[in-house]
This record gives C-alpha cells, sequence and structure tokens, in this order.
C-alpha cells in the first residue's frame, strides 16, 4: 500500500475545494493506494462533516493548547472533528512562519500524545543539494526533530527538498531512491509503530508512476498537481 498525499495549500476556494474532494471520495478504496487530503485549514471542519469517513489532514498545528490562545489551532480540537493526520514542518510553514526543526519535534510529540498522524515534512535547499550536504543536512534534521526517548506511534516522513517544491524540478529517481534508503537507515536508531517515507516535490502525472515504483518510497505528497481533476482521476 503506498499513501498519496494531497496538499492543496491555499490554491483553492471552498466550491473547487468541494468538487476536488468529491472526486477523491469517488475513488476506489483498494489495497494499492491510501488517499489522505489536506485542505486550507479554514476549510478543514465543513469538508469534515460533509465526508466523514474521509482522510483529512489539518496542514499545521499548534503547541499552545485550550485556553486564551487568538489564531492557534489546538490539536485537542482535532479529536472533535474526528481529524487524524496533520502536515508538520512543511518548509512553506517553516518560512513564513519561521518554524524550526525543535519546533517540529515538539508538535510531532504533540501528535503522539494526541494519537494523530504526523506527516513530517524535511528537505534541503539547492544550495545544500549543490555542495551534496543532502545527507549531512537531513541527518541533522531527523536528530533535531526525533528523540530516543520517545517510543513513537505511527509516522508519516515527507522527503520534499525545497528546490523541488513548485519550481517542476525534481532529484533524478536514483537519487530519491538513495535519500529514501538513507532516512529508513538512520530512522532505525528510533522507536516507532509503523514509519513510512514519503517523497514530495513536484510530482506530476508524468513522473509519478517512476517514483511510486521506487523500492524505498511509500508514497507521494504532491501539491500543485493534485489541484487538477485530471491528476486525481489518474487514481481512478
Ligand atoms: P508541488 O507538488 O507543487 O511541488 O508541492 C509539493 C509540496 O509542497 C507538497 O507538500
Amino acid at each position: 500500500m503506498k499513501y498519496i498525499i494531497f496538499n492543496w495549500k491555499s490554491y483553492l476556494n471552498l466550491s473547487e475545494t468541494l468538487k476536488l474532494t468529491k472526486l477523491v471520495n469517488k475513488l476506489p478504496n483498494s489495497n494499492k493506494f491510501k488517499f489522505i487530503y489536506s485542505p486550507n485549514g479554514l476549510f478543514t471542519s465543513l469538508i469534515k462533516s460533509h465526508f466523514p469517513k474521509s482522510n483529512v489532514a489539518t496542514q499545521n498545528i499548534d503547541i499552545f493548547g485550550v485556553g486564551a490562545n487568538t489564531g492557534s489551532i489546538d490539536i485537542s480540537l482535532l479529536k472533535d472533528l474526528k481529524i487524524k493526520f496533520s502536515l508538520l514542518g512543511h518548509s512553506e510553514v517553516r518560512s513564513n512562519f519561521l518554524e524550526s526543526d525543535k519546533l517540529v519535534g515538539t508538535k510531532l510529540k504533540q501528535c503522539m500524545d494526541h494519537q494523530i498522524t504526523p506527516i513530517v515534512c524535511i528537505g534541503e535547499t539547492l544550495s545544500i543539494y549543490k555542495s551534496k550536504k543532502t545527507k549531512s543536512f537531513l541527518n541533522k534534521q531527523i536528530s533535531t526533530i526525533f528523540s530516543n526517548k520517545n517510543n513513537y506511534q505511527e509516522v508519516i516522513l515527507a522527503y520534499e527538498p525545497i528546490w523541488s517544491i513548485g519550481t517542476g524540478l525534481t532529484p533524478q529517481m536514483s537519487e530519491i531512491d538513495e535519500i529514501c534508503s538513507y532516512l529508513t537507515k538512520i530512522l532505525k536508531k528510533y522507536s516507532f509503530k509503523k514509519i513510512n517515507i514519503l517523497y514530495g516535490g513536484s510530482v506530476n502525472l508524468d513522473n509519478i508512476k517512476e517514483i511510486l515504483n521506487l523500492p524505498s518510497v511509500d508514497g507521494v505528497l504532491v501539491g500543485s498537481a493534485s489541484t487538477k481533476s485530471s491528476f486525481i482521476n489518474f487514481f481512478k
């Protein structure tokens, strides 16, 4: 089974979101794919109440908890909506809201405490990639985010090179495979009930088959291509 996760970011208005949601919810249930989609935060509860059985992910959560926290998304409210997934540490959140690996680690722990499956995003900049320091950079991200003092439940880790997001560029298939294998290897020192490694960054109809065929890749996290009905219909 491979994870197919759609991150709709802030691309879609309400009627476009509902239209795509209906398409996703019509996709056949199979053992081959598990579909999760992440609408803009403003629409999450509406979508979840219209389609209670669907696998919806929030695009972020906060760490402040219940109380006087204006503008916050309290993780305990996800349970009220029966939402089971959340993206964490997406590079756009990191750059727009100055989120650090340390904060992503704190959010990860909160996800475990609230039985939310996190989709943790990591990835290097173009200059790190060009200077061939991707592995050491990812290693550092992992060791700041994860702790070997914790027993993690299910975690999804998405390798999303920042330079690949929204650019139409991707690493070579062999590089994606090598990095995802490397991540599997270095994650062995932590305790997980289940860990899946995904690739994200300019996934589209032209490259998805090849990426999903890579042995080390457990699925994909897709941004702009997933806002097109032709992409969703690929899985029919
Ligand atoms: P694109 O697929 O648009 O490159 O975005 C990837 C992404 O950021 C998914 O989280």
